[in-house]
């Protein structure tokens, strides 16, 4: 999610320094490798990453993707390569199972919504049926579905406001579970399926780790505090290697008001007088935050999902943390301690990761179910000399007392963000999705962008993110002591600066080899070793400014050897491209096309929602949908060969 405002609610307002930014500016990450420290890096950590090898590092099955790449796109569709073609799955109103269609000028009831897909798909994966296949021809697609556009949304967009528009809005957040099949070589819903189900802002779910039933969760319809009803702005996800599907809520302050009082813990995480005009509190009372301060609490985690059982309560894991989450990237170390990179993209906020401290095992799917409620939780700070550190967020530890706001683990977690202030972590500039070498096991995070970097008082240009006003972006990416996911010190480099060498501020022209992107934010790979980009440029359908060569949002290609990026995928007017995953034989990709038809105000013109898209129904349909298109090479192979 991206809305073309560069205001506050993106903004880090804590005032612990900036790490390094003196240092910084005196000895750049390329003044430090000549000086030879990359040398006692290799030493230290056994090899020096990727980008920093002479050479090749070897190690891939198939790195380097071969297709013919794109130009920029400003068409109304979806663009692939020759010798690909890419045809819609599951767009908004679809039915999940045998629920009803799509009623184009949108007056879908609720209670009909409930039964359909929701809107604005983003992270989604391919589980195999049965659990543990390799099936490529059939299984499970979990989908998030992130915010909605109630312009679109309703009949009359949100005029009149009303309890069943709320629901309606309610209805069309969080997740689907659809079962999909490859039969004549094309892919279908299967419908019916005993698998399918939605999860919405008003499905019930659990609560567990540390922070479950603390003061902090308890409200009045729920004095346990486990159990909390419903998600909300369902951004990227994560994977388990047990087979279930994380799914991360990021702006979620969004959908709360207060109207006044609120207090510097509300603010730090973005609680306003009136979120961001979703108003639902104006009929559903929990998100009054005047009535019920701590709803807000209950918020703002990673929920854990059971695709293989419908019946399954969602559950949020506090263990890792509250704040924005993006995306849950995890792995496992190898003596199989669990290992979740978590971004947490907001302007200056920080990148955890979570370490279990049970193990998992791969022989028993059900013992690892609790994996996710016990363990550490640590966040990052970058060294200026290209070393990092994972810092615990326990409490007791690192000035984590009673005497600073911390009273118990609990507190640690609901306020991670006042922790990870407290220890000193480092303010990046806003992490979305976090990738993993299928080999290699580095580390990759895309750094959305940060346009107020070392603007007024706010912190300056560091050696992480070395960028004043930095409107394209950049990848960095680590590789762990020892090649432990567990480890708590780190190598890293930057792996890219997104930018368009067409413009005349040398800061703005970036380094890519290949094709031009800006704003990079979801990002995978793929079992081959093929590092998949993909971009959010809010504005780029206005065409114009810093972003108006890149043309419409896109997916790219990369190389991690040997930094070559070719764009693979362009999407129509107004969307973001996010949301990435491919079948076991990677001969089917899943694409993630988001808010097809953005405009640059919040919501659209209910009276004219074809204003800039009519993606993917075209002259026929009522307004644009976002949606799962699925990729195919027309021979048949795998994707990227
Ligand atoms: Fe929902 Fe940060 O993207
Ligand atoms: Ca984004
Ligand atoms: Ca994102």
């Amino acid at each position: 999610m991206m809305h073309g405002h560069d205001d506050s609610r993106w903004c880090n307002p804590s005032d612990n320094e900036s790490f390094d930014s003196i240092l910084a500016r005196a000895m750049s990450r390329r003044q430090v490798l000549k000086a030879g420290l990359g040398a006692s890096l290799a030493a230290m950590f056994g090899a020096p990453l990727a980008g920093c090898a002479s050479g090749s590092s070897g190690g891939f099955e198939q790195a380097s993707p071969k297709f013919a790449p794109l130009p920029v796109s400003i068409a109304d569709t979806v663009t692939v390569p020759a010798g690909y073609r890419a045809s819609v799955l599951y767009s908004w109103g679809d039915p999940v199972s045998t629920g009803p269609a799509f009623a184009q000028d949108a007056s879908n009831t609720a209670a009909e919504q409930l039964l359909q897909s929701g809107m604005h798909h983003d992270g989604m994966h391919y589980f195999p049926l049965p659990v543990g296949s390799e099936n490529s021809v059939n299984g499970l697609v979990a989908v998030n579905h992130e915010y909605t556009d109630d312009g679109l949304l309703h009949v009359g967009g949100m005029v009149p406001w009303t309890a069943e528009k709320v629901a309606k809005s309610q209805a069309a957040h969080g997740v689907s579970v659809i079962e999909v099949q490859l039969a004549g070589g094309a892919w279908s819903v299967k419908r019916p399926s005993s698998f399918a189900r939605r999860i919405t802002a008003s499905t019930a779910m659990g609560v567990t780790g540390p922070a479950a039933g603390s003061d902090r969760l308890r409200t009045a319809a729920d004095d346990t505090g486990r159990a909390v009803l419903g998600t909300v702005n369902n951004c990227a996800h994560g994977v388990t290697p047990w087979g279930t599907f994380l799914t991360c809520e990021e702006n979620f302050n969004g959908y709360f008001a207060k109207a006044a009082g609120i207090t510097g813990e509300e603010s730090r995480y973005g609680l306003s007088a009136s979120g961001f005009g979703y108003r639902w509190h104006e009929f559903d009372e929990r998100f009054d935050a005047a009535k019920h301060p701590n709803e807000f609490n209950r918020f703002g985690w990673v929920v854990e999902i059971d695709p293989y059982d419908p019946s399954s309560k969602p559950v949020k894991r506090t263990a890792l943390g509250r704040f924005k989450h993006e995306s849950a990237a995890v792995t496992l170390a190898p003596d199989n301690t669990v290992v979740a990179y978590l971004g947490d993209d907001e302007r200056f906020e920080y990148i955890y990761k979570f370490v279990s401290a049970g193990k998992f095992n791969p022989g028993n799917r059900a013992a690892n179910f609790g994996l996710l409620d016990a363990g550490t939780l640590y966040v990052a700070k970058f060294n200026a000399d290209g070393t990092g550190r994972w810092l615990p967020l326990v409490h007791g530890q690192g000035g984590l007392t009673a005497a600073a706001g911390f009273a118990s683990q609990a507190d640690v977690l609901v306020l991670a963000r006042k922790a990870a202030d407290t220890v000193g972590a480092t303010k990046m500039d806003r992490p979305e999705w976090i990738a993993i070498h299928p080999d290699t096991r580095e580390v990759y995070c895309t750094l959305t962008n940060n346009s107020q970097r070392g603007t007024g008082t706010r912190p300056a240009a560091d050696a992480a993110n070395p960028r004043a006003a930095n409107v394209y972006g950049h990848i960095i990416r680590w590789r762990e002591a020892g090649a432990d996911a567990k480890a708590t010190a780190f190598a890293w480099d930057i792996f890219v600066q997104a930018g368009d060498p067409a413009q005349a501020d040398a800061a703005k022209k970036g380094n890519i080899k290949g094709d031009a992107f800006g704003s990079p934010d979801g990002l995978w790979f793929d079992p081959s070793g093929i590092l998949w980009i993909q971009t959010d440029v809010s504005t780029s359908v206005l065409g114009t400014g810093d972003y108006a060569n890149l043309g419409n949002n896109q997916m790219l290609a990369a190389d991690p050897v040997t930094g070559e990026v070719r764009r693979f995928l362009t999407g129509p007017k107004g969307c973001e491209v996010t949301g990435v995953i491919t079948t076991p034989d990677r001969k089917t990709m899943f694409v993630g096309i988001q808010h097809p038809g953005e405009t640059s105000s919040e919501r659209s013109d209910p009276a004219n929602p074809r204003a800039i898209s009519s993606w993917p129904d075209g002259p026929a349909g009522g307004r644009p949908r976002a949606g799962i298109v699925v990729v195919q090479k027309l021979d048949g192979g795998t994707i990227g060969s």
